[in-house]
């Protein structure tokens, strides 16, 4: 495959700074931590690492909340700190992809504090969702939409007496308030902001809440069931031109920049659209994570995102995990294996032990698949979803947001446990408090420990990587089901199948000349429940796809 399209198979690292590694000794993850753990990431056999927002930011939602998109938050570093990791990261083979988040900003961004002082009718607040309330007094919101936060998605601002004015839209917190995206000025801005980080050499960018940016002007109520492009505020038509102009920038670089769309939509023909030829490259699919743990509903997942694809000649991407959603070993090992924001509730019984299992096995399933891959920092270590948070350390405003009832994101975004046999674990200086308290139990699953296991994640994890890297079979781009019974998942690529048994009986292996990988110790014939293996096919049986 062409150097140029990287991309098409790629296995990318996310990297949530806060929580990634602390160089300076202040409890916070930055870019200095990053920079000393490259070579870990190198061993890892990643090929690009993306970082979720690193800009200057008041943190309202883990810096998804940007005052200013060329500077890098002082918690993180500074750009010095940010042009030199990108160039170190490349010196070890590795890409870097930057969020951008042009669905809204930070209410401490310039041109909201300039919107706020301008007042009603100015020509600052047109860059925004500025609307008077309904009702006698414009007391009643604007509409009834419901935020992505839950609870309302308008704030009534207020002047400088305290009279109360006019609302502003926020599909997120009101720290988040939403941009017109048919301003001129909005679409300038970002496409400046682009320019300025492919300048500075990053491969691609990550493009937050993709579907969302566009609203309609005449803010309609949300129709019971929209169809297709009805919907007044997700995936309208008009904002495939965004896309479209932002491919034409792309594309006047060498390499070309890379788009990935933050895409979260039921309907995979939608989905498409996006990834059409003059749009995004990629966009994240959120469809496997969603699925509970069996093997009929993973294949029609796998299916439907290939068959997606195939029609616009987009790669597939997978996704086990991410900063947003419960860890793997902690979803895996509960009742309901699918992901969904709407079932996040404190105290779920869960069996690690079983969800390590089976997210060991998911993630040799998902590096087998054709497509890119997304790897979480800390899944690659098992970790689990940190549940007894307590309450005043949370600071996602999901939870708050909620009144308490969704536990929020905090749980998947610890610190991760590097070395040694107590807090910090190397993630700050002994005796430095990260800014989320690491379980006591993570000693056992701390980098250092891993290394010296030959059966720890960690290990797992850089063999399956470099067998997917050092084998040609794996970088086609479809696959072929083989027939091995209902709870079973078996696809071959040339001369490499990929197992995963997904009932509670072992299950016989079809012939192979032996076993490259198994998520589990097993004998080499059957394979156990919740057990993934990459099989060598017999010599001169290739299946190709
Ligand atoms: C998606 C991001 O992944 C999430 O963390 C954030 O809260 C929302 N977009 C809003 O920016």
């Amino acid at each position: 495959m062409a150097e140029q399209e990287w991309w098409r198979s790629a296995v990318i690292y996310e990297v949530y700074p806060r929580s990634f590694s602390d160089g300076s000794g202040d409890g916070v993850g930055d870019l200095a931590g990053v920079r000393e753990r490259l070579g870990y990431l190198a061993d890892l056999g990643v090929d690009a690492l993306w970082f979720t927002p690193w800009y200057r930011s008041p943190m309202a939602d883990g810096g998804y909340d940007v005052q200013d998109y060329r500077t890098i938050d002082p918690a993180f570093g500074t750009l010095a700190d940010a042009e030199a990791l990108v160039r170190e990261a490349l010196e070890h083979g590795i890409r870097t992809i930057v969020d951008v988040v042009p669905n809204h900003v930070s209410s401490e961004h310039p041109w909201f504090r300039d919107a706020l002082a301008a007042g009603p009718g100015s020509p600052e607040r047109q860059r925004f969702w500025f609307r008077p309330g309904r009702g006698e007094h414009g007391e009643v919101l604007p509409t009834t939409w419901v935020s992505n936060f839950a609870g309302t998605t308008w704030t009534r601002t207020a002047d400088e007496h305290g009279r109360p004015g006019e609302w502003y839209l926020h599909l997120f917190s009101p720290e988040q308030p939403d941009l017109n995206w048919e301003h001129p000025d909005v679409r300038a801005e970002h496409e400046d902001v682009l320019r300025f980080w492919f300048d500075r050499g990053v491969a691609g960018v990550r493009i937050d809440s993709a579907a969302l940016l566009v609203k309609d002007p005449t803010l309609p109520e949300v129709p019971p069931s929209p169809g297709p492009g009805e919907h007044p505020h997700e995936d309208r038509d008009d904002l495939h031109d965004v896309y479209r102009a932002w491919r034409r920038l792309a594309d006047t670089y060498s390499p070309p920049r890379v788009l990935v769309g933050e895409v979260w939509l039921a309907d995979s023909s939608r989905f498409a659209r996006y990834l059409r030829p003059d749009e995004l490259h990629t966009a994240f699919n959120f469809d496997l994570m969603a699925r509970p743990w069996a093997a009929g509903p993973l294949r029609e997942s796998i299916d439907l995102t290939l068959a997606a694809h195939r029609d616009v000649g987009a790669p597939a991407t997978w996704v086990l995990s991410n900063h947003d959603v419960t860890r793997p070993v902690t979803r895996y090992g509960r009742v309901d294996t699918g992901f969904s924001f709407a079932a996040k509730r404190f105290g779920t019984p869960t069996d690690l032990d079983l969800g390590l299992r089976r997210a060991r096995a998911a993630s040799l399933l998902v590096a087998a698949l054709p497509g890119s891959l997304y790897i979480y920092q800390g899944d690659e270590l098992g970790l689990p979803e940190v549940e007894d948070l307590p309450d005043e350390l949370r600071s996602d405003p999901m939870h708050a947001r909620s009144g308490g009832v969704d536990p929020g994101r905090d749980g998947c975004r610890v610190p991760l446990p590097w070395s040694g046999d107590a807090a910090p674990f190397g993630f700050s200086p002994d005796g430095v408090q990260p800014w989320l308290p690491q379980p006591e139990d993570w000693k056992a699953l701390t980098v250092e420990r891993q290394l010296a296991d030959p059966d720890s994640t960690l290990v797992l994890y850089r063999r399956t990587l470099r067998t997917r890297r050092a084998e040609p079979d794996l970088h086609s781009a479809d696959l072929r089901w083989l027939d091995a019974g209902p709870d079973v998942l078996a696809f071959a690529r040339g001369g490499i199948a990929c197992v995963v048994n997904l009932g509670s009986a072992a299950v016989p292996l079809p012939a192979h000349d032996g076993v490259l990988l198994a998520s589990a110790a097993f004998d080499g014939s059957a394979l156990p429940p919740d057990t993934a293996a990459w099989l060598r096919l017999p010599e001169g049986v290739r299946i190709d796809t």
